[in-house]
């Protein structure tokens, strides 16, 4: 007699001894409740549901009240239903799981919970380095997955943003300032934060740049012959503008030029020796992202007393 022969027959003796003899007919009652699981994006999420029954109960499972059908093969169950592994959680997969068993002996029993996803922030889309004009308006994107949906925060310069009229957060994380200001150049980043973390984007520039703009005008004057003058004008934008002189519309010959750099105003000096009444122009000229930009103010220099018109002899 094969040992192996006697299994079967063991097996039903032992299960017949336990439906009929061991436990009366009984509705099913689930001893582990279906608990709500924190899964995390790509990995696999189980739900437990473990079942006491005489007969044993036919256990389902439904998603958000829709039946789970045995032969959908986004999920497997093992344990004879008792346990519901979804694999590799993603986004949709979230909702409630009920798990319901029914041996047609009194009341199906159930027991539901959530699938909730959890995922550290992660930053989708990186502002960039973006160069405007002074009043023009600046939106910094900042685009970011996460579960639950991450709270967006900005930083300037290692400051968190102070937000006003001027200075929003988009629904969808964008920073967005409008009339931008001379301060509002500097180095940003979001930081987007949940339960479950942070993560900060690359730090990007916002650059505010300014037409030329002349703030000190040359003044004419009234001089004698021969007379060293100095003319002044002084310009300012972003970027620097570069100032020429020129002497009744034509560029100067004989004259010296000083420049220096004051924080970001040029200040140019025009020496001239005055040998006939002439007007000076100064021309302030930068490039910027909106195009070229020249501005000039002008001054009249006369000669006083007597004045003899040189010309060809
Ligand atoms: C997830 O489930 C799949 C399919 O059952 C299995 O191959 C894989 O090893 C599981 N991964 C983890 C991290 O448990
Ligand atoms: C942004 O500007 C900074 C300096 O202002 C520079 O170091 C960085 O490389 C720039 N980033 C990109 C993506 O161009
Ligand atoms: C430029 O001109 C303005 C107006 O005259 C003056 O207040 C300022 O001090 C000047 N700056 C320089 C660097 O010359």
């Amino acid at each position: 007699m094969k040992p192996l022969q006697h299994i079967p027959l063991l097996q039903i003796l032992f299960l017949a001894q336990v439906y009929s003899v061991v436990s009366p007919q009984k509705a099913p009652r689930i001893i582990t409740l279906v608990e709500t699981v924190d899964a995390l994006l790509d990995h696999n999420a189980t739900f437990i549901c473990e079942v006491d029954s005489n007969p044993p109960a036919d256990i389902s499972w439904t998603r958000n009240n829709e039946p789970i059908y045995y032969y959908d093969s986004r999920y497997i169950t093992k344990a004879n239903g008792q346990m519901l592994i979804i694999p590799n959680v993603r986004e949709a997969d979230s909702g409630e799981y009920c798990c319901i068993a029914n041996n047609w002996v009194g009341q199906p029993a159930k027991s539901c919970g959530a699938l909730q996803l959890k995922m550290k922030p992660q930053i989708k889309r990186h502002p960039s380095n973006i160069t405007l004009l002074l009043d023009s308006k600046a939106v910094l994107p900042c685009v970011t997955l996460g579960y639950p949906k991450p709270d967006i925060t900005w930083i300037k310069d290692e400051h968190m943003i102070k937000l006003s009229d001027r200075v929003s957060i988009l629904d969808y994380g964008a920073l967005k300032i409008h009339n931008l200001r001379k301060e509002d150049a500097g180095q940003y980043r979001c930081v987007a934060r949940n339960s479950f973390g942070i993560a900060f984007s690359r730090p990007v520039t916002i650059e505010v740049q300014a037409p030329a703009k002349i703030l000190r005008v040359p003044h004419g004057k009234k001089v004698p012959f021969g007379t060293k003058v100095s003319l002044e004008c002084n310009a300012t934008g972003n970027p620097i503008p570069t100032i020429t002189w020129l002497e009744d519309g034509n560029t100067i010959s004989g004259a010296s030029v000083e420049e220096t750099l004051v924080g970001d105003v040029t200040l140019s000096v025009l020496h001239v020796e005055v040998k006939k009444p002439a007007l000076y122009t100064c021309l302030a000229t930068n490039h910027h992202s909106g195009g070229a930009n020249t501005v000039k103010a002008t001054a009249h220099v006369t000669v006083s007393g007597t004045y003899i018109q040189s010309g060809p002899v």
